[in-house]
């Protein structure tokens, strides 16, 4: 993705909601000027939307067709609210009018922006329209505030004169304004870790046996895909080292790809040399076979033992060629889980350890959601269960604290 210089906005996807407030006619001018800026707009609007400002304009301007149902009824085709979620860098949502934001507080999901907001993993944020007495109303504030605590950025809104001819605080912030907005947010997440490079191993390592087989892991990369493509939002140069996965590489990240632990162990030491730290999310073989069959072995009626021999540790090697680098690492355990997490975090010298339970459910392989524990040297931080997005925020907040 280029976003190279002032242009922050160049190849961000934006998905645009807009809901039913007369602001809506500024949506238009928004969708402009995010167009003009590089941005791939997607509007969604609610069903009332389309009552001030219509879907042929919204259409004509983003370049994409609007969405508002769940699905087309005239073909079937459905709208997935999970791929859009997945697809847009930012969500916005304005005119967001007071129904919606009570409706984002409490959960309610009765049209497909709201579905859309429920299932995006990217930032949100809103800029409400409405009159005076409905924004000042307690609960409206008290929703804005909920929102913001759970991260939504808000767009305040400006004040003047509102569609009811009354004069106050309501009036949608302008579309200027909240093109500025969204640059900061895009520019101050460049420049948390900009100048930093970080190596993260990801995926499972592959071992063969003979051309055809091979011993190897569960692991789908996901967790160290999203740490990856997490510090890379942030401005860090990253070098993800990733074995087998079915993973697109991450947006701004430089992949090498290997399939043996010897080969992880080769890439991530080389990458290692110039970088300001890693973080060991792969899931390596910790034994490989003493030898590979140069052809395909061949069955006969007697049982089969492979002899296995001893993986190099990836993680412990850095440990003990770190110097003031930072090195993090991950921990899988299904029984006494923080002692045997706590001993490798010394053992492997790590800054911190990311310890998931097997134990617990939405934890470990495979799926899009995490539970883990972070443990240091000082003591431990459980958090509850949330996307691997999230958990991969959590760690770069902490790394940015150690840096
Ligand atoms: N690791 C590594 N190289 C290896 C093995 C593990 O870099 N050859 C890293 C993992 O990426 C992870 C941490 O070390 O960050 C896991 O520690 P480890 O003790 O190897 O975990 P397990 O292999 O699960 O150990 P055990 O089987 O003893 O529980």
């Amino acid at each position: 993705m280029a976003n190279a210089g002032n242009r922050p906005l160049e190849g961000r996807h934006i998905l645009l909601g807009i809901t039913g407030s007369i602001a809506a006619y500024k949506s238009a001018a928004l969708c402009r000027l995010l167009k003009r800026e590089g941005a791939e707009v997607q509007v969604v609007m609610t069903a009332l939307a389309k009552q001030f400002i219509t879907p042929l304009t919204m259409a004509t301007l983003s370049r994409r067709p609007i969405l508002v149902e769940f699905f087309d009824p005239e073909n079937g085709q459905w709208n997935s609210h999970v791929s859009l979620g997945e697809w847009a860098d930012l969500t916005l949502i304005a005119p967001a009018t007071a129904n919606t934001l009570a409706k984002m507080t409490s959960g309610v999901a009765d049209n497909l922006l709201l579905t859309t907001y429920l299932s995006a993993r990217c930032p949100v944020m809103v800029a409400p329209a409405m009159d005076l007495d409905m924004y000042a109303h307690y609960t409206t504030q008290r929703n804005l505030n909920e929102l913001r605590e759970h991260g939504v950025s808000i767009v305040e809104p400006g004040s003047g004169e509102l569609a009811s001819g009354l004069e106050g605080k309501g009036r949608m912030a302008e579309p200027e304004e909240i093109v500025e907005a969204i640059k900061a947010h895009f520019t101050e997440k460049k420049k948390s870790l900009s100048g930093k490079h970080f190596v993260v191993t990801a995926g499972a390592t592959i071992e063969p046996i003979d051309p055809v087989r091979f011993l190897s892991n569960h692991s789908s990369g996901k967790m160290g895909y999203a740490i990856a493509e997490e510090l890379a939002s942030r401005g860090a140069r990253v070098t993800l080292v990733s074995g087998r996965t079915a993973l697109s590489i991450p947006a701004g990240v430089e992949r090498v790809d290997v399939l043996s632990a010897e080969e992880m162990f080769q890439a991530t030491t080389r990458a290692f040399a110039e970088a300001d730290g890693a973080i060991m999310a792969a899931a390596v073989a910790d034994y490989t076979p003493v030898s590979v069959a140069d052809h395909k072995l061949k069955k006969s009626d007697n049982d089969l033992s492979i002899a296995l021999k001893r993986t190099k540790d990836i993680a412990a090697t850095l440990g003990q060629e770190k110097g003031g680098r930072l090195l993090i690492g991950f921990a899988m355990e299904t029984n006494d889980e923080e002692a045997h997490a706590s001993e490798k975090l010394t053992k492997k010298n790590f800054d911190f350890i990311v310890l998931n339970s097997l134990r617990d459910k939405g934890a470990g392989f495979r799926g899009d959601t995490n539970k883990v524990t972070l443990i240091d040297h000082t003591g431990k931080e459980s958090l509850p269960l949330m996307t691997k997005r999230e958990v991969a925020a959590r760690i770069a907040d902490k790394i940015e604290t150690l840096l």
